[in-house]
């Protein structure tokens, strides 16, 4: 595990669909993957199959989106060995004070022995008695103290973060029971989101920056930017094709969400082509701004995103 205090990198190799981002702890990561919040009951399963029958080698879940079982099933179903899947998921804001049970759901319910990534879905420690609020006696720096002894249990085989502010992420680190840097912060990023100081913090640190809500969500707003439309014109490629290949030129792994066999396979056409530095500076460049995923929904107090982050 990469230790805090050391000299911790993280770096990109290959390009389209064959990207893979070494960690700081060594282990590589595909570049693409498929993200599964939101994805129905009866769809998840089977998008997961196709996927991985496709070439995806990335699926990243979490304990919150209440799918983990089918995700597992999907797994099985593709005929895909486990050891060739990186697998993520993410412990759920009211299990912070039970890292242990946390993980023995997921694990249970994705069918398997291990994940590659175990995330700490959001800095909340939210009371799950009362999912108003947050406990007064625990917060994310207890949490990761518990997530660091999973490692060497091999039921996890790197740990990391999501939803951290370059603050929070500070304050994670200056912390005395501090001794693994995460692997990964998952964050959200966008052309509307592109949020360039926090990634380059998340560099400074050797923390790799995952993208979620890579495409914008659902009913993205950024399928309508004219910008964006010409430029996929221009180059023949979907204006979802263009932004993963936007995020994995800013050496950011990306984790696109389709149920959709025909989106799923379009979103991984990646290959033989690239932006220029030109098309690069271009999408991110684009003047609106949106976020996908506020902190209004956490319990009164918690400071997650503190606005700096855009
Ligand atoms: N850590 C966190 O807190 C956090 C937060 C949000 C998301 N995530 C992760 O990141 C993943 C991706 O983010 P997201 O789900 O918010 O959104 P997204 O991947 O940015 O966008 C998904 C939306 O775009 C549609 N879509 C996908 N490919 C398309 C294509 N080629 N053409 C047209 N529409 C397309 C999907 O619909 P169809 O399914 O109908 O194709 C869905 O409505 C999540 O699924 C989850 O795994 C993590």
């Amino acid at each position: 595990m990469a230790q805090k205090g050391q000299q911790l990198k993280t770096f990109k190799e290959g390009k389209g669909t064959k990207t893979v981002f070494t960690l700081n702890t060594g282990d590589k990561m595909p570049g693409v993957g498929l993200g599964t919040w939101q994805s129905k009951p009866n769809e998840v399963r089977e998008a997961v199959k196709h996927a991985l029958q496709s070439g995806y080698r990335h699926i990243d879940t979490a304990l919150a989106y209440g799918n983990e079982s089918e995700v597992g099933d999907g797994i099985i179903d593709s005929g895909v060995p486990r050891n060739e899947i990186w697998l993520t998921t993410k412990l759920d804001n009211p299990w912070h004070k039970r890292v242990p049970e946390g993980i023995a759901s997921s694990l249970k319910d994705l069918k398997t022995d291990y994940v590659d990534l175990y995330l700490m879905h959001w800095p909340s420690s939210t009371d799950p008695d009362d999912l108003k609020k947050s406990y007064t006696d625990w917060n994310f720096i207890d949490t990761w103290r518990e997530m660091q002894k999973l490692v060497g249990t091999g039921k996890v085989r790197n740990i990391g973060v999501s939803n951290f502010d370059q603050e929070n992420l500070e304050k994670l680190l200056a912390a005395d029971s501090t001794t693994i840097v995460p692997a990964v912060n998952q964050i959200e990023l966008h052309p509307n989101h592109p949020s360039p100081k926090l990634l380059k913090y998340n560099q400074s640190q050797g923390i790799h920056s995952t993208a979620y809500s890579c495409l914008g969500s659902t009913d993205s707003p950024l399928y309508k930017d004219k910008t964006l439309l010409e430029l996929a014109e221009k180059k023949g490629k979907t204006p979802q094709q263009c932004m993963l290949m936007w995020g994995l030129q800013r050496e950011t792994s990306v984790i696109p969400k389709s149920v959709s066999p025909k989106r799923i396979d379009a979103n991984f056409e990646l290959d033989g082509w690239e932006l220029t530095d030109e098309e690069m500076q271009t999408l991110s460049s684009l003047k609106d701004r949106f976020k996908v995923c506020g902190d209004g929904w956490l319990p009164a107090g918690v400071k997650v995103f503190f606005g700096n982050d855009e």
